[in-house]
């Protein structure tokens, strides 16, 4: 069977990783979310007592984090179960600074390459099919608007028992879209060979039988090429 790389880019909360481990279950791929990695590099700082917005105090840890994605959706840096503890929106209101930082990101791409190196992955973020995997096979680039974005967020937490509020999360979301998309670095947008999937008005259902559809379409023409 060939090796098949997808990637999945989109704003926040707009449903992709959701929808990305079903994918990748029903495929058999691995399934890597990029966005956890920096939220556990967010987690570590904090734990640190550093102020996110402090670029020069925030980047010397790339000497001495480790994180881990195990298969389950466990989450570990430097060996801690931080699974939760990265979704709390203390860590989502400051993700973005250090999602800016270049000395932070080519540190955690060089670890999303790797695991990509080898197997059929997903791997969700926001440069993945810009800047991480600029060859892969297929390109997502999945979108909802603000409002339907920040209702699904809004319904994951309470689902999780993590305390928030929908204004809250809104904001969160518009604020990180900013960032994310106007840093310097590998910003948040739709390469030019990507599908754009609007899952505004698309059940998670929908949305996972859209992309397996995508994808198969894409083995097929491969395959065609390969014969
Ligand atoms: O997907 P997420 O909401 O868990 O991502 C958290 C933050 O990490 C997001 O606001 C932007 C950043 N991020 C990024 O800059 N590049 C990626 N490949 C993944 C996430």
């Amino acid at each position: 069977m060939r090796r098949v790389v997808v990637a999945i880019d989109g704003p926040a909360a707009a449903g992709k990783s959701t929808v990305a481990k079903i994918v990748a279950k029903k495929l058999g791929y691995t399934y890597i979310d990029t966005g956890a990695m920096y939220r556990a590099y967010t987690w570590y700082c904090m734990e640190k007592g550093v102020d996110c917005e402090d670029h020069d105090a925030c980047i010397v840890f790339v000497n001495e984090i480790t994180i881990e994605l195990k298969a389950d959706g466990t989450v570990l840096c430097n060996n801690i179960d931080v699974t939760r503890a990265i979704r709390e929106p203390r860590v989502s209101a400051n993700v973005s600074y250090i999602a800016s930082y270049k000395e932070i990101r080519l540190f955690l791409v060089e670890q999303q390459r790797k695991l990509a190196a080898s197997t059929s992955v997903i791997m969700d973020g926001r440069d993945i099919g810009t800047y991480v995997l600029p060859d892969a096979d297929v390109k997502i680039y999945q979108i909802a608007s603000v409002e339907t974005r920040a209702v699904r967020r809004y319904e994951e937490n309470i689902s999780k028992g993590i305390e928030c509020t929908l204004e809250e999360i809104e904001l969160d979301v518009r604020k990180r879209d900013y960032i994310d998309s106007h840093r310097d670095f590998a910003p948040l947008k739709c390469a030019a060979d990507a599908i754009t999937l609007d899952t505004s008005y698309m059940s998670i259902d929908e949305v996972v039988d859209a992309i397996i559809e995508i994808i198969n379409k894409k083995i097929k023409e491969l395959e065609e090429k390969d014969a």
